[in-house]
């Protein structure tokens, strides 16, 4: 019989599979542990730490997508240390950027935004100080605008490890890194397929469908899902219908 280990959260008792981080212990009992950098089917990295939780005698707090369950493992996911830290980390994202939802596609489906909520954060404590990156603008079908990236690395895991296109990675260092194709390139002068799964996997308004823009707010579109006719293999795809804008009575 495959050998499991308990563990406990917010004074819950869970087995679990060894090897199983503590983000999926706690969400197989429905714990919910906020997350940005987090997606599934990609390495977990800890680059955004919104994550993190106490676990009884760390020296720290620490991030429960990466941290894999050891034997009798006690830990709490909302103690006022946490959430100070992820309020303070989100505060951090969002004054690094250009976070005018007025206009921004992603509002509505914003992860970034749902946490800036859910934190019940006013305003950041920090000065807003977007790094002023030119869109990127350069093609038909996305539209980049770096001020609105929270450097997750979502787009980069999707492009190399999802797709296997390798064009994403991380530049620069510091408060300059930024992401994109090799030496800074736009998408059009890039290795580029514009597949569109940076796209999709994007949590904030970074990366968005240009051809959208203005096509309706997340809440006012229908998903229906289809199959492509292009060839024979019958790929399913999601439409996202307006029923005003689409002419559908
Ligand atoms: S990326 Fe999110 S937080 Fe930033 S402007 Fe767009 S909706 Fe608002
Ligand atoms: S659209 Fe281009 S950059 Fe984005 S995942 Fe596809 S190949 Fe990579
Ligand atoms: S462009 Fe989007 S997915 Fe890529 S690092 Fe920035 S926020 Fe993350
Ligand atoms: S979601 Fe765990 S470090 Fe980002």
């Amino acid at each position: 019989m495959e050998k499991k280990i308990t563990i406990t959260i917010d004074g819950q008792e869970v087995s679990a599979k060894p090897g199983q981080t503590v983000l999926e212990c706690a969400k197989s009992i429905g714990i919910f542990i906020p997350t940005l950098c987090h997606y599934q089917n990609t390495t977990n990295v800890g680059a955004c730490r919104v994550c993190v939780v106490e676990v009884e005698n760390a020296r720290s707090l620490v991030a429960s997508c990466c941290m894999p369950i050891s034997p009798g493992m006690v830990i709490r996911t909302s103690t006022p240390a946490v959430r100070a830290a992820q309020k303070m980390i989100v505060e951090l994202l969002w004054s690094s950027g250009d976070h005018n939802c007025l206009t921004c596609e992603q509002n509505g489906q914003c992860e970034l935004q749902n946490l800036v909520y859910w934190l019940k954060i006013d305003k950041p404590r920090f000065n807003i100080e977007p790094p002023g990156y030119a869109p990127d603008n350069s093609n038909t079908m996305i539209h980049r605008d770096l001020n609105k990236c929270v450097l997750c690395g979502r787009c980069i895991r999707a492009c190399n490890e999802i797709q296997v296109n390798e064009v994403l990675d991380f530049a620069m260092r510091g408060s300059c890194a930024k992401v994109g194709p090799a030496f800074d390139a736009d998408y059009i002068d890039s290795a580029c397929v514009f597949c569109g799964e940076c796209l999709q996997v994007c949590p904030t308004g970074a990366i968005t469908f240009k051809q959208a823009k203005f096509g309706g707010r997340p809440w006012e579109l229908d998903k229906v899902r289809t199959t492509c006719t292009y060839c024979g293999v019958g790929c399913q795809m999601d439409l996202f219908i307006h029923s005003v804008l689409n002419n559908c009575a």
